[in-house]
Order: structure tokens, then C-alpha cells, then sequence
């Protein structure tokens, strides 16, 4: 029999585990969030009649308690739930932020509970269906036990177990971010441009498309160094002086993203050697100058 669970702030990564764990025939304990209303409202999204803002409620009997508030609550909310006796003898705490390591659940412990971390490499919106943990990565770590827990929650959910070192997680989550937070934020900025080019903002993603896929499968078959073209990569200063000027008259908001960037990529050219060092201090100069 598959262990039973409680989801302690249910929104959209409790939600999705509530689901999907249930599908798996886990058997769920019973959520609970900050508000009654959303508690109603979460409770009936996946399928269950025990919801509280009680957390300690419904901790108290699962073997597997997942604490999926916001980041910043996760540590109060879990001494919370010790502070009340919830967390049965032998049970599992995971938490799924990416930035925060294990042992803010350290209040858990004393209970005689295990504690880890379990963070699934996805963006969940409120919208998603399906089951969007299938085919991903999800990070863990933590006490052994823990991390043998949410080795099998992520293998029966269809995703892949990454083992992480606890004291890694920064760098982790920040790569996890610049991946994905900060793609959407180039996306943003290179659809404005195109849109100042008179691309109707219908049409930007479309005609883009195609460059960012090609540009990701290039990625995979050669990596980040080789993948680059470009004028940075064939040391055009003359078309990087353009579209500096271009952009500033435009738009300026985006200047000291397109030069940092540009800073940065000069160091992949060197690294591929497509550019000489002289080239390379060529363009540092013209993406240094003031904006
Ligand atoms: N969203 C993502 O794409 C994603 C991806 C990977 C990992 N994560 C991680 O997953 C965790 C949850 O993120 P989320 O996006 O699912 O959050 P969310 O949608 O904002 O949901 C948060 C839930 O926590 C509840 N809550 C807030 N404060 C609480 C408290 N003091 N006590 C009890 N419940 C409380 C909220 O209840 P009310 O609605 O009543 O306030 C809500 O049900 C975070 O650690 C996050 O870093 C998120």
C-alpha cells in the first residue's frame, strides 16, 4: 500500500501533487492553507473532504507531509506544526523550494520525523493540466530517509531524481532562475524590439520562434560555446555600434541588458576562439561606454 499524505498550503504545486500523488494511489491525509475560502476552494481541486487552516489537523496521521507554502512561511509553518505534536513518529517532511535547503524543517525533527527537500525543475500555473511533473527533473535532498522517499515520489510522478549536495542549493536555484525567470525577460525584451522594428505584437512570437528553437536544439547538439553566432562571435563592431544606437534612440530601457549581455558573450567568443584578444578588448570598450 502507498504511504498517505497531507499538503500543508495548497496552491499550484500542492495542487499538482495532490493530484497526481493520488493517482498514483498515495492517499491523501488532507490539505490545509492560510485562508478557510482557499482551503474549500483547493480542497475540491483535488478530490478531498479534509481541509483546514489547521495544519496540524491533518499532518498528524500522514506518513509523507508536504509543506508547499510560499518560501518564506516554510520554516514558522513547520515549528508551527511541531509546536502542536503533528508530525507522527517516522514521518517524511518535504518541502519543494528550490533556493532553501532542508534544514529550515529542523523543527520536524525533534518530532522523529525525517526531513527534506524535493524541488521540481517546472514552472507551475494555475492553469496547467495534465500531469506536469512527468518528464522532468526534480532535485532532492536531505536525511536519507527523506531522500529515498522522494526518490520514489518522483519516479512513480514520471520524473527524473537529481541528488543535490544541501549546501549547493543557491547556486542551483540560481541557475534554475537565470534558465527560466530570465529567458522569459530576454523574450520580453527582444519582442519589444522587434515590435519598434514595426512587427505587429501579434506576430513577434511567431516570427521569433523558429530562431529560439533552433538556437536551443543548437544548445543540445554542440553546447553553449560553439552554439554562438552572431556579430560578437564574428567581432562585427560596426553592427554592434548600430543597434547600441538603435536602442538607445528606442529603446533605452533595454540598453544595459543588451550590453551586459554583450560583455558576457564576448567571453564565449574568446572561449571559441572565433574572436582575436584585441577584438575582444574592441568590444569590451564599445559595451562599456556609457549609456
Ligand atoms: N509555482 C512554481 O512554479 C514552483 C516551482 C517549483 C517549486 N515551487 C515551490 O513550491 C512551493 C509552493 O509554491 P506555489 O507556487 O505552489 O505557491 P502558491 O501557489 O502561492 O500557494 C501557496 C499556498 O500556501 C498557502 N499558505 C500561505 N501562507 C501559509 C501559512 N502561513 N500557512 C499555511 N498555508 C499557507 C496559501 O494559502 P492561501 O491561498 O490561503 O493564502 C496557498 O495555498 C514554494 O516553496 C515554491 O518555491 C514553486
Amino acid at each position: 500500500m502507498k504511504p498517505s499524505f497531507a499538503i500543508v498550503g495548497c496552491g499550484r504545486v500542492g495542487k499538482a501533487l495532490g493530484k497526481h500523488l493520488q493517482a498514483e494511489g498515495y492517499r491523501l491525509a488532507g490539505i490545509s492553507t492560510q485562508h478557510m475560502e482557499s482551503a474549500g476552494e483547493a480542497a475540491r481541486a483535488v478530490g478531498t473532504e479534509n481541509f483546514t487552516v489547521y495544519s496540524w489537523e491533518i499532518t498528524r496521521n500522514a506518513d509523507i507531509v508536504f509543506i508547499t507554502t510560499p518560501d518564506g512561511v516554510i520554516a514558522d509553518v513547520c515549528a508551527q506544526i511541531a509546536q502542536h505534536n503533528g508530525f507522527k513518529n517516522g514521518a517524511v517532511v518535504l518541502h519543494c523550494s528550490g533556493a532553501h535547503p532542508s534544514t529550515i524543517l529542523s523543527s520536524a525533527q525533534g518530532s522523529g520525523a525525517t526531513v527534506g527537500s524535493m524541488h521540481p525543475l517546472q514552472s507551475f500555473s494555475a492553469e496547467a493540466a495534465g500531469n506536469t511533473f512527468k518528464g522532468i527533473v526534480i532535485s532532492v535532498e536531505g536525511d536519507p530517509k527523506a531522500v529515498s522517499t522522494a526518490h520514489q515520489i518522483a519516479s512513480d510522478l514520471g520524473a527524473d531524481c537529481l541528488t543535490i549536495k544541501t549546501d549547493n542549493k543557491v547556486l542551483y536555484h540560481a541557475a534554475a532562475v537565470v534558465a527560466c525567470n530570465y529567458l522569459v525577460t530576454l523574450q520580453d525584451a527582444a519582442f519589444k524590439l522587434m515590435e519598434e522594428a514595426g512587427i505587429s505584437k501579434k506576430d513577434v512570437f511567431s516570427v521569433l520562434y523558429p530562431l529560439i528553437s533552433g538556437t536551443l536544439s543548437n544548445i543540445e547538439k554542440v553546447g553553449t560555446v560553439k552554439a554562438l553566432t552572431g556579430p560578437i562571435a564574428r567581432g562585427d563592431t560596426e553592427t554592434i555600434t548600430r543597434h547600441i544606437n538603435g536602442i538607445r534612440e528606442k529603446r533605452p530601457e533595454i540598453l544595459n541588458l543588451y550590453m551586459t549581455l554583450g560583455l558576457y558573450t564576448i567571453g564565449l567568443a574568446r572561449t571559441c576562439e572565433t574572436i582575436s584578444d584585441s577584438k575582444a578588448e574592441e568590444l569590451s570598450k564599445l559595451l562599456k561606454q556609457e549609456k
